[in-house]
């Protein structure tokens, strides 16, 4: 039996299309019968799923700092495909690589480094989206947040600031951009590991990772997250299935931001 498509006919840009959580949603969105653009500064690798996919997938260099590449981004793809359904902000960068960094150890740079590109770039391009949604009055307009924006101590402070404040610019906007049918939500994943994000590890560092977040840290034991349970919870989000969906963080963390294990641990290891 054919699958049906839940994104026949729209039109969607993907910031940090080019790999990890943002190239999985492209795919997925494509298998869905969306025309994609993929905004990146990974320009060999955004191109190259775009020469894969076909004709309906495209790739823009978008560095989403940069306001004049963000308005060439949303003007390009409006003018190839004629409208703007969902505009999905998604690049971001981790100015730690280890989980949790210290304030001392955290430099001013790093913080603006992150909330510069996390923070800064996802409200530009919920911005010149907005300038064409409004217009159109529809549209969907999505972020990726983190667990991190729902529970402490899991990531470096510059990283849980931008996620925090991501997740208040996309109910703001919820809030703003309602009463002209533009809905707007987050996704907010637990650790993937395999994206560019947590790469490069050893084979070996990534099976003790797997095995930690998987039998240690996460709340579903003996599953990992994969980039492709965010895509579909993009898919969700971004489908008319979720037509009355706007304001919503999205935790996709199998229940791990809602639980504290410390009680039943302690209790289970003195009771026997
Ligand atoms: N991997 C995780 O554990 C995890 C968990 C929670 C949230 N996230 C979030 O998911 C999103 C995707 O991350 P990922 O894990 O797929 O990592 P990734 O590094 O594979 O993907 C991020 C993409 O964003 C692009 N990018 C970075 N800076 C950019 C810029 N200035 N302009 C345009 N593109 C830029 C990168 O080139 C890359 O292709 C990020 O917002 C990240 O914070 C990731």
């Amino acid at each position: 039996m054919a699958m049906a498509k839940r994104l026949d006919g729209k039109v969607a840009i993907i910031t940090g299309g080019a790999s990890g959580i943002g190239a999985s949603t492209v795919h997925l969105f494509h298998e869905h019968g969306a025309k994609v653009v993929i905004a990146d500064v990974q320009d060999n690798l955004g191109q190259a799923i775009a020469d894969k996919l076909g004709k309906n997938v495209s790739y823009i260099h978008c560095d989403v700092t940069n306001e004049d590449d963000i308005c060439n981004l949303i003007d390009t793809t409006v003018a190839k495909h004629g409208q703007l359904d969902i505009m999905y902000n998604n690049a971001g960068i981790v100015d730690n690589p280890s989980p949790v960094g210290r304030i001392l150890d955290t430099k001013k740079s790093d913080l603006e480094r992150t909330i510069s590109v996390n923070l800064v770039g996802s409200f530009l391009g919920a911005k010149h989206a907005a300038r064409v949604m409004i217009p159109q009055r529809k549209g969907c307009i999505l972020f990726t947040s983190s667990a991190a924006s729902a529970i402490a101590g899991i990531s470096s402070h510059a990283y849980a600031a931008s996620k925090w404040a991501i997740v208040g610019v996309a109910k703001g906007l919820a809030a703003e951009l309602g009463q002209y049918g533009i809905r707007v939500n987050c996704v907010s994943p637990f650790g993937v590991l395999g994206t560019g994000m947590t790469l490069p590890m050893s084979e070996e560092d990534m099976y003790k990772a797997e095995f930690a977040l998987s039998n240690l840290v996460g709340n579903l034991k003996g599953q990992v997250l994969k980039a492709e349970d965010v895509a579909r919870a993009a898919l969700y989000l971004a489908s008319d299935e979720a037509n009355y969906i706007s304001g919503l963080n999205l935790l996709v963390d199998g229940g791990y931001s809602v639980v504290n294990p410390n009680m039943e641990n302690i209790l289970s290891a003195s009771m026997g």
